[in-house]
């Protein structure tokens, strides 16, 4: 379909010269001299601009003026085979409009602004090449999940983002509440009386879908959930965001060999995906921040990923000789050292670690008949660390219910939960893939704060 008013640059440049056509964009630079203006004019469906050729003859110096970096204009010209090297098209302009000035105060004059610089103008980075190129390689990563699941007859299940229940048993939620946070309504021990909340009880905003996928999964099968998650950990570093988006499949008749497999076959269709309908964009990535960057997502797409046991892992890191900063025994949860030291020293690919120790995993984690255990799987991938956290979930409702009482969590909010596993339960399993992480793998940036438009972490929730 054209798009109304104008053809996209991403089309132009694939187009047959000798048309006349008409391109509506932001001016990234402006040169040349009395007799002729070269302007450098970006849309954003590519990472490429056109350049706009201005005959002097045709246009006063007037009219160009304001055509400086950061305005916005149309132009309607003739496409013709470029005369310069580094495209093969240009656009010898007709007409020029103006749609938006800009003036010396717009912060995107030069190339080659820091990303923590760009962070403070989040508002203006979509127009850099590097923002330009993460945002279009994270829509089509979306496109590329849903597409997935959808081809292997996934439900895209929507569950809630509002809730009374900690589905991580973590505790780090952000609430939600509509009540006078100066004079809250007291119960006659004077705790918050939350009955007298909107909804009647204490919400909060969710960590995960899971629990509800689960429900979803023990009726329709498969199904997986794609949507916005938040916590409330204080943790300032370059892999954690207060909100960031999750993919959650859940799957029915699954065990943990069944999950391991989905999930390696689906990153590996987001790296292909990535690497056939991203060229331009990461080459430009690799060109800019990191040479392995394209030999790296080929490299995980041809390699079958290394599957071991937490108590194997921990085994390797112990023998390694390595001084971590967290000291490694048995019953620690990993941290990014180890498990990078696994990926990109020991196995040098991707790794499936395997049956964690049950005290640093969540609840609904199938439990091991090594009463220490639980079938939880992390997928551990270069760069990132911790990429994927899944399981197998407990389906016997005596043994669910013993493992709730040993974390001393709450059961009353559970209750339906617990009902799946009363009326037709069956083996299932799922995972959760971090969205961010994904994109920093694939985009090769170092600070998940670059791969989201506008980042939710610790004392900023600007823009
Ligand atoms: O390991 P997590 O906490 O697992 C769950 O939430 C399960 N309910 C998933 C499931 O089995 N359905 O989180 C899953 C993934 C992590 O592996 C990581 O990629 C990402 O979510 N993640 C974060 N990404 C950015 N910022 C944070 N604060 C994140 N916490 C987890
Ligand atoms: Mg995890």
């Amino acid at each position: 379909m054209k798009t109304p008013g104008r053809t996209k640059i991403a089309e132009l440049l694939k187009s047959a010269t000798g048309t006349e056509v008409t391109v509506k964009g932001w001016v990234r630079t402006k040169r040349g001299n009395k007799n002729v203006a070269f302007i450098a004019l970006n849309d954003g469906s590519t990472i490429h601009t056109i350049q706009v050729v201005a005959d002097m003859r045709l246009f006063t110096e007037e009219q160009l003026k304001p055509v400086t970096t950061g305005a916005c204009l149309r132009v309607t010209g003739q496409l013709t085979a470029s005369q310069g090297s580094g495209q093969p098209v240009e656009i010898q302009a007709k007409e020029i409009e103006i749609y938006g000035v800009s003036d010396e105060t717009y912060p995107l004059q030069k190339k080659g602004h820091t990303l923590e610089f760009l962070r403070e103008i989040a508002h203006l980075r979509p127009r850099t090449n590097t923002f330009g190129a993460v945002l279009r390689i994270r829509h089509a990563m979306a496109f590329a999940i849903h597409h997935y699941f959808n081809e292997k007859g996934f439900v895209y299940l929507h569950t809630p983002l509002i809730t009374a229940s900690d589905a991580e048993g973590a505790g780090a939620m952000f609430q939600v509440t509509t009540l006078d946070l100066q004079n809250p309504p007291r119960n006659d021990r004077k705790e918050i009386d939350y009955t007298q909340d909107f909804f009647g009880q204490q919400t909060c905003l969710t960590v995960s879908g899971q629990l509800e996928g689960e429900l979803g999964a023990m009726a329709l099968g498969e199904v997986y959930t794609f949507g916005p998650t938040f916590r409330a950990e204080n943790s300032n570093t370059p892999r954690h965001l207060a909100e960031f988006w999750m993919i959650e499949p859940e799957m029915a008749f699954y065990d943990i060999h069944d999950n391991m497999n989905l999930a390696e076959d689906f990153i590996k269709y987001l790296v292909r995906y990535a690497l056939e309908h991203c060229a331009d964009d990461l080459k430009f990535l690799n060109d800019m921040y990191d040479k392995d960057l394209i030999e790296r997502l080929q490299g995980v797409v041809q390699t079958g990923f290394v599957r071991l046991t937490y108590t194997e892992g921990i085994a390797i890191l112990e023998q390694s000789g390595q001084r971590f900063e967290f000291p490694v025994h048995w019953g620690v949860d990993l941290q990014s050292e180890h498990e990078r030291y696994l990926v990109e020293t020991h196995f040098k690919k991707p790794v499936i670690l395997t049956d964690y120790p049950k005290e640093i995993k969540a609840f609904y984690m199938k439990q091991n008949a090594d009463g220490k255990t639980v079938r939880a799987m992390d997928v551990l991938f270069p760069k990132i660390g911790e990429i994927i956290g899944g399981s197998q979930r407990e389906e016997n409702r005596e043994k669910l219910l013993a493992r709730i009482a040993e974390t001393g969590m709450d059961t009353e909010n559970l209750w339906w939960y617990l009902d799946t596993r009363r009326f037709g339960t069956a083996e299932h399993s799922g995972f959760g893939l971090g969205f961010e992480r994904l994109l920093l793998f694939v985009t090769g940036m170092a600070n998940i704060r670059d791969v989201i438009p506008f980042p939710r972490t610790p004392k900023n929730a600007a823009f």
